[in-house]
C-alpha cells in the first residue's frame, strides 16, 4: 500500500524492523515559494494546503518545511523571533494545525526547522539582553563579549555570509560589548554553555511534538557549541569553510550531549519524532551526530556539491559508506536545497544539464539510505540569475554568494496569469522573487501531462522505490560501494541484487548482466546506456 493511499502515517513502515524514516523520502517545502494562498506573493500555509494533494500525489513519505515562525525575515525565517509561533506573513496557528492534520490524512509525515544556532536580534530574550548590559545574567543566554577596543572586536571570526562575526552590542560609548553572529548582524548566536539555553529549546521541541508534528531538520546542528574562551581561529581564508574546518568555531563535542538529550526526547513520543540535522562536516564527522543515541539522520552533504566527476562521486560514495561503517550511521541523501544551486544548472545547465538531472534523480533515489527532494527538483527547475536590484539573500548583501536563484516560486501553470498559477488568489500578486519569463514551460500541470516529463519520472521512481522496500530487495542494512568502471560509467552497489549506475562519460556503455528497472530517458539499444542517463539494475 502506497503511503498516500495508505489513511494514517503510522502504517507506511514496511516491516516492524524497519522504522518510518529509513526508507523514507522528504519532499522539502519552502513555504514562500511553494503555493500563495493570499495573493500577497508571498508563498503561505493556505497556499501549502490547498497544494499538499499535489506533494502526496508523488509518493513522499512527508514534508520539511523550512521556518515559518514569526521573524523579521532578514535571512527568510532562519532569524527566528517568536519559536512557537507563525508568521502572520505565512498564516495563523490554526492554519498550521490544519495543515499538519490533512497531511497526515494524506499519508504524509511533517518535518519543521528548528534554528538553534542563533535566533533573530528581534527575539525578547536578545532584546532583553540588550537592555540589561554588561556583565547580566541575560547577556550570558547570548556570546555578549568585550571588545580589544570600540573597533577590534574579541576575536577574528569571521561570518558564514561574509564580514566580521560580531557587532557593537548598542554602538553607546558605555557599552563595551560585542555580540557574536555566525550569520548576520540580524542573528545573534546562543550561548549553549548557560544550561538556560537548552531547557528554552527542550520546551521549544515539546511544543511541536506534542502538536504532532513528526520531526525536526536542525538548523547548522554542528556549531552550538563554540571553543570555551572564543579563541582566534587560525583561519582567515574562505568564511563557510571556516565553519566547517574550523575547530574552533564548530564541532565541539559537547554538541553531541544536546543530541542524546534531543534523541531521549523525540523517543518519549509515538511514533518516535525524527531528528534530521544540517551537519556540514566532513562524513566521517558528520557520521558521529548519527550515533545510535543522537540524530537519526545527517544530510550527505559531500553529494550536495558534486559536479558531473564520477570519481567525486564514487570518492565521496565510499568515503559515507566508511563512516556508515564506522558509527552504523546511513547517509541521508540530497542533491538541492534552499541554499545550493540547483541541479540542472550545477550539471551543465540547457539540455546537457536537464539530461544529467534526470539521471541524478534516477541515482539519487535508489541510493541505500533516505532521500530528500527539494521543492522543484522534480520539474527540473534551474537555476535563476536574479537581477541584481530582486536579490534579497542576506549571504548576496553580505559579500558572499546570492542563494535566490534556487528559492523563485513554483510555476505550477504554463499561463503567466497569477504568476503561474503560484498566486491562487491575486493575478496581480508581484512575487517576492521574479518568476523567468520561460518559467511555464516547467509547469507542473504541463508536466502532469507528459509521460516522460522530470516529475512523471520521479513518481515512477518513487512508486518503484516502495515496492522495492516491500519485497525486501531494498533493506535498512544496504550499504553503498562505489565504483567507476571504464568509459566513466559510475556505479553504486547497493546490496548483492541491486545497482546503481550512471553513465558519466562521453561515449554508450554497457550495462553489467540484469534487468533494467528504471532509467533516466528510456534505453535505445538492449543492455546499453547512453552518456548522461542512469539505471536501476537488478542483478538476474
Ligand atoms: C542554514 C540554512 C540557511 C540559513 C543559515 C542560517 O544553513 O539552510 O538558509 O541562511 O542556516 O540560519
Amino acid at each position: 500500500m502506497s503511503p498516500a493511499q495508505s489513511g494514517t502515517v503510522e502504517e507506511t513502515t514496511f516491516t516492524p524492523d524497519v522504522q518510518w524514516w529509513q526508507s523514507a523520502v522528504i519532499y522539502q517545502v519552502y513555504p514562500r515559494s511553494f503555493a500563495d494562498g493570499d495573493g500577497d506573493g508571498v508563498g503561505d500555509l493556505a497556499g501549502l494546503t490547498a497544494r499538499l494533494p499535489y506533494i502526496a500525489s508523488l509518493g513522499v513519505d512527508g514534508i520539511w518545511m523550512t521556518p515559518f515562525q514569526p521573524s523579521p525575515q532578514l535571512d527568510q525565517g532562519y532569524d527566528v523571533s517568536d519559536y512557537c509561533g507563525v508568521d502572520p506573513l505565512f498564516g495563523t496557528m490554526e492554519q498550521f494545525d490544519a495543515l499538519l492534520e490533512l497531511a497526515h490524512s494524506l499519508g504524509l509525515r511533517v518535518l519543521l526547522d528548528v534554528v538553534p544556532n542563533h535566533c533573530s536580534s528581534e527575539h525578547p530574550l536578545f532584546q532583553q539582553a540588550l537592555a540589561a548590559g554588561p556583565g547580566s545574567r541575560e547577556r550570558d543566554m547570548f556570546h555578549f563579549v568585550e571588545g580589544v577596543d570600540a573597533n577590534t572586536p574579541p576575536n577574528n571570526w569571521q561570518s558564514v555570509f561574509g564580514g566580521r562575526a560580531w557587532s557593537r552590542a548598542t554602538g553607546s560609548a558605555t557599552d563595551t560589548d560585542w555580540y557574536l553572529h555566525l550569520f548576520s548582524a540580524g542573528q545573534p548566536d546562543w550561548n549553549w554553555r548557560n544550561p538556560a539555553v537548552g531547557d528554552y529549546f527542550d520546551g521549544v521541541l515539546r511544543f511541536w511534538f506534542d502538536k504532532g508534528v513528526d520531526g525536526l531538520r536542525i538548523d547548522v546542528a554542528h556549531a552550538l557549541f563554540k571553543a570555551e574562551g572564543l579563541p582566534d581561529s587560525p583561519s582567515t581564508g574562505g568564511v563557510v569553510d571556516g565553519l566547517r574546518s574550523n575547530p574552533q568555531v564548530s564541532d565541539q563535542e559537547e554538541v553531541h550531549e544536546v543530541y542524546r538529550r534531543w534523541r531521549t526526547l523525540a523517543e518519549k513520543y509515538q511514533p518516535h519524532r525524527l531528528l534530521v540535522g544540517e551537519v556540514n562536516l566532513e562524513p566521517a564527522r558528520a557520521a558521529r551526530y548519527t550515533r545510535a543515541d543522537e540524530m537519526q539522520q545527517a544530510f550527505a552533504f559531500a553529494f550536495v556539491k558534486l559536479g558531473w566527476d564520477p570519481a567525486a562521486w564514487a570518492a565521496a560514495g565510499n568515503e559515507l559508506e566508511a563512516a556508515r561503517q564506522l558509527h552504523g550511521a546511513t547517509p541521508t541523501w540530497a542533491l538541492e536545497n534552499h541554499d545550493i544551486v540547483r541541479s540542472v544548472t550545477r550539471f551543465g545547465g540547457g539540455d546537457l544539464g536537464n539530461a544529467r538531472a534526470r539521471a541524478s534523480l534516477v541515482a539519487l533515489l535508489g541510493l541505500p539510505g533516505p532521500a530528500y527532494l527539494y521543492q522543484g527538483q522534480e520539474l527540473g527547475l534551474p537555476e535563476v540569475d536574479i537581477p541584481l536590484e530582486a536579490r534579497v539573500d542576506p549571504m548576496w548583501a553580505r559579500g558572499g554568494v546570492c542563494r535566490d536563484g534556487a528559492r523563485v516560486p513554483l510555476p505550477w501553470t504554463g499561463d503567466p496569469a497569477f504568476n503561474h498559477g503560484f498566486s491562487l488568489a491575486d493575478p496581480a500578486a508581484e512575487p517576492w522573487l521574479p518568476q523567468p519569463a520561460d518559467w511555464g514551460t516547467h509547469a507542473i500541470e504541463l508536466q502532469q501531462q507528459d509521460p516522460e516529463s522530470s516529475l512523471a519520472l520521479v513518481t515512477r521512481a518513487l512508486e518503484m522505490r516502495r515496492l522495492l522496500w516491500k519485497n525486501e530487495v531494498f533493506g535498512p542494512d544496504d550499504g553503498g560501494t562505489w565504483r567507476v568502471e571504464a568509459r566513466n560509467l559510475l556505479v553504486c552497489e547497493r546490496n548483492a541484487e541491486f545497482l546503481v549506475t550512471v553513465a558519466m562519460g562521453t561515449e554508450p556503455v554497457k550495462l553489467p548482466f540484469g534487468t533494467v528497472l528504471l532509467s533516466a530517458v528510456p534505453l535505445e539499444e538492449h543492455g546499453w546506456l547512453q552518456p548522461n542517463n542512469a539505471a536501476w539494475v537488478l542483478r538476474g
